[in-house]
């Protein structure tokens, strides 16, 4: 089985795939100054409800690019049933192969998925030749709770850093952390628990199936990673950036 076969059977009872909420999805599109009739472009669009949210609630028209076909398809059945198929269009494609119109958005995002750019700081570069000159960028990111991550877990996750790296990478990228949307406690039990669910039903109602024992494996070692480190290390937010230039080359 595929990485992304596992993936799509961990998050099938899921629409936001990440641990947030309807509320504070809406909140970041605020943030963002979304208003009728912006263009957004979301990489790493998974089901596309961000940006579902985002056109019922502001108006918004907009691309959404993602690599996996069940996601992209599922994205796609809910914009028909939700009348919203002429306003956002998906894209099956790995984000970083997508020829996007430069300066053409008001706003470009990626929720939980840097690293289809290799990284924070390399999404943010791919992300603004996306916008316009006031074009906001919304972006979803893990990052470290302690300045002392167990080293084990710090080995596994090499792309994580601390929200003043962060802060950092994006000054240098000629923007300013405007606003942050953090995720709580319960919305990670929440993201991670709906994955465990999706994986024990499907172990469930797939007794015989060939792959079984790589399928439960997975959800033994994501379990023992969450239990272990990741709540205990991993915070995960949105963060709104916005395009303020400085004269100054103060850093912090
Ligand atoms: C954690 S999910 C976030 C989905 C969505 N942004 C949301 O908040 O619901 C990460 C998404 O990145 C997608 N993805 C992984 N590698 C990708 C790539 N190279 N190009 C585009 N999408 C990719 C996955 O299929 C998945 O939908």
């Amino acid at each position: 089985m595929e990485f992304f076969d596992i993936m799509g059977i961990s998050h099938r009872y899921m629409e936001i795939l990440n641990p947030s909420t309807l509320e504070k999805i809406i909140k970041l599109g605020t943030r963002l100054k979304l208003k009728k009739g912006d263009r957004v472009i979301d990489f790493g669009c998974g089901c596309a409800e961000p940006l579902v949210l985002w056109a019922e609630e502001f108006g918004i028209t907009g691309i959404g690019i993602d690599i996996c076909e069940e996601f992209c398809d599922r994205a796609r059945q809910k914009l028909d049933s939700k009348g919203l198929s002429d306003r956002i269009e998906i894209v099956c494609s790995p984000a970083a192969d997508y020829v996007f119109e430069e300066g053409a958005f008001d706003a470009a995002t990626c929720i939980g998925a840097t690293f289809v750019f290799s990284g924070y700081q390399q999404t943010i570069r791919a992300m603004k030749k996306a916008v316009h000159r006031s074009g906001r960028l919304g972006i979803g990111e893990t990052y470290w709770l302690s300045n002392q991550v167990h080293p084990e877990y710090a080995q596994k996750q090499t792309t994580t850093h601390t929200e003043a790296e962060l802060a950092r990478f994006t000054r240098d990228e000629g923007f300013e952390l405007e606003y942050i949307i953090r995720a709580s406690y319960d919305d990670w039990d929440r993201y991670i628990s709906d994955s465990w669910y999706g994986l024990i039903r499907w172990l469930e109602e797939n007794p015989n199936h060939p792959d079984r024992e790589q399928v439960f494996k997975y959800f033994r070692s994501d379990q023992d990673d969450y239990l272990q480190f990741q709540r205990q290390y991993m915070g995960w937010a949105m963060y709104c950036l916005a395009p303020i230039k400085s004269h100054s080359t103060d850093s912090i």
